[in-house]
């Protein structure tokens, strides 16, 4: 399908809506990247965006997807042999953890159920066990839709193994879940521009704390593309992809004006009107809501419906669902609702899934899950999580 005809809503983990003031930034003049005014942008955008991700150290800017950060981290902290220790709760984490194996390290890997979270005294134990060079977390697993509580995790680490460096892959989660990661004792985070920036794809954010900063720079492992000491020392090896960088400009004033807190509040508020709306067709989220993700829902079908055809259905009205991964493949289907998202988008996609499911069981449709998304967002207003009606700086406009 051509780009112009393809569903125009992404109710995806990824890519996400880009705001228009965010798109239309990138088509601003080309500029010289070794020239003056790029260097002007880089050296007001690297302390904000430092400042957002709650460390004193520094932030590298790549030009990848999410998974080149997540290699970045890898070749710069660890050298082959090195033992480190993977969380896996999902899709995502063993492939990081696969990545680690194939780049020499020895990776010992804490399996978590699909569906739950880790648990600090589970890592405690295995890091009291046995010496880690690191320990590699995932913030929010976008395969089962679970928050994973980074903080307690880091705080367990740290209080049995404090030399062992802490990463985490936040590609799906941050910023729109907090992550000071100073503050909660973290060494090296990885972003992603097409999630909760609400950028297009391309931009890989890593941010790296005082201690694994030394620990980059320390470190004697041959590096090439993804070494981060010229990065972390104020440079730019490579052609930055300009065009990407004055959209995160934009992003950056957004994400600055909502604030870090009104923020995560959006994201719950809309991710329980998702979540209601799914129950009210019959719709099981994977995760308990304890462990509920902000930013995507991982939703188990009924017997007998095919995700598939649900996402195809779903295409046909417009709108795009993620499928399920791994085990889910057959099982699930993945709501997104991260970045410039708002409770009307959590309306719409529901409504939406409605009107496939409707469609693919041969049933009518009686807009049951609009009008609990609807409910759960009067509820959430009361809850605190947002004032009904009030609309957020982030939120689609
Ligand atoms: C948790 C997590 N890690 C890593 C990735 C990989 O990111 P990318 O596809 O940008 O390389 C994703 C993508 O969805 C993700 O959700």
């Amino acid at each position: 399908m051509r780009p112009e005809v393809a569903p125009a809503h992404l109710f995806l983990p990824g890519p996400t809506p880009v705001p228009a003031d965010v798109a239309l930034a990138q088509a601003l003049p080309m500029v010289d990247h070794r020239g003056d005014a790029f260097g002007a942008l880089m050296a007001d955008l690297l302390p904000r965006l430092a400042r957002l991700f709650g460390t004193a150290g520094g932030v590298a800017v790549l030009p990848a997807s999410g998974t080149g950060g997540l290699e970045a981290a890898l070749v710069n902290l660890f050298s082959p042999g090195e033992r480190v220790l993977a969380v896996v709760a999902g899709a995502f984490g063993a492939r990081w953890a696969e990545m680690a194996a194939d780049l020499g390290l020895v990776v010992d890997r804490l399996e978590v159920a699909w569906g739950e979270a880790a648990s600090p005294s589970a890592v405690a134990g295995r890091v009291a066990d046995q010496p880690y060079a690191g320990v590699l977390l995932t913030q929010n697993e976008t395969s089962t839709g679970v928050l994973q509580d980074v903080e307690s995790l880091a705080a367990a680490v740290r209080a049995q193994a404090p030399e062992t460096l802490v990463a985490v892959d936040a590609v799906s989660g941050f910023p729109a879940v907090a992550l000071p990661m100073d503050a909660w004792g973290v060494d090296l985070v990885v972003a992603g521009s097409q999630k909760a920036f609400a950028l297009p794809p391309g931009l890989a954010l890593v941010a790296v704390g005082e201690r694994a900063r030394q620990a980059v720079e320390a470190s004697g492992r041959r590096r090439a593309y993804f070494d981060l000491r010229p990065y972390l020392r104020g440079d730019l090896p490579y052609t930055a992809p300009v065009g990407l960088w004055y959209a995160l400009e934009r992003s950056l004033a957004r994400l600055e004006g909502e604030g870090a807190e009104r923020r995560e509040r959006r994201h719950r508020l809309v991710a329980r009107m998702v979540r209601e709306g799914a129950r009210a067709l019959g719709l099981r989220p994977l995760a308990r809501e304890e462990v509920a993700s902000p930013t995507v829902t991982a939703l188990t079908l009924p017997e007998g419906v095919e995700p598939a055809a649900v996402r195809a259905a779903a295409g046909r009205l417009g709108a795009a669902f993620a499928g399920g991964m791994g085990p889910l493949r057959k099982v699930a289907v993945r709501v997104g609702h991260v970045g410039a998202v708002g409770p009307l988008d959590a309306v719409a996609a529901v409504a939406a899934l409605e009107a496939a499911l409707a469609e693919v069981r041969g049933q009518p449709a009686d807009g049951a899950a609009a009008a609990a998304a609807v409910r759960a967002w009067r509820g959430g207003a009361a809850d605190g999580l947002e004032a009904a009606g009030q609309r957020k700086e982030g939120a689609r406009t």
